[in-house]
């Protein structure tokens, strides 16, 4: 993997927190540029849509409840080795686990309520891109 763009979502429950501000600091202060965000609120259907790789997990529904729960920040973010360099700083998926000054060991409150998604492939960030931002396109031929 050494795509130059990767995508995140900032979650609900750091959105409330108002964590926001803190998170995208880290991230450019990380030498990720951001190349598109919005803040949205996903309906049921498109979280449902987002998670199906994951529809057969028991957390599935729990899941999608809680991206459903308030207001979230979508982006796509550019770097060198985008999707390795960013799961790297957000830390492991369950916060218990994750390493000192990750963006999920300082603003995750559990393995579901987890601060944020990062993509975790080169094709994954292209779809995931793509499930947001509709002229997206533009971004991933740069
Ligand atoms: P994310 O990076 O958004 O990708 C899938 C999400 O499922 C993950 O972060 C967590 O929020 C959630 N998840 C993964 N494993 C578990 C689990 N064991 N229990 C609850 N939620 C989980």
């Amino acid at each position: 993997m050494n795509g130059k763009i990767t995508f995140t979502i900032i979650k609900p429950g750091a959105v409330e927190k108002e964590f926001i501000g803190p998170i995208l600091n880290i991230i450019n202060e990380n030498g990720f540029h951001i190349v598109a965000m919005k803040l949205l609120h996903l309906t049921q259907a498109e979280a449902e849509a987002f998670y199906a790789v994951h529809k057969e997990r028991p957390f599935y529904s729990s899941l999608v409840e809680s991206m459903t729960s308030g207001p979230i920040v979508v982006a796509i973010l550019e770097k060198d080795n985008a999707v390795e360099e960013y799961r790297k700083l957000i830390g492991a998926t369950d916060p218990s686990q994750a390493e000192e000054g990750t963006i999920r060991k300082l603003y995750a409150e559990s393995i579901e309520a987890n601060a944020v998604h990062g993509s975790d492939s080169d094709e994954n960030a292209i779809i995931e891109g793509n499930f947001f931002f509709s002229t997206s396109d533009k971004f991933f031929k740069s």
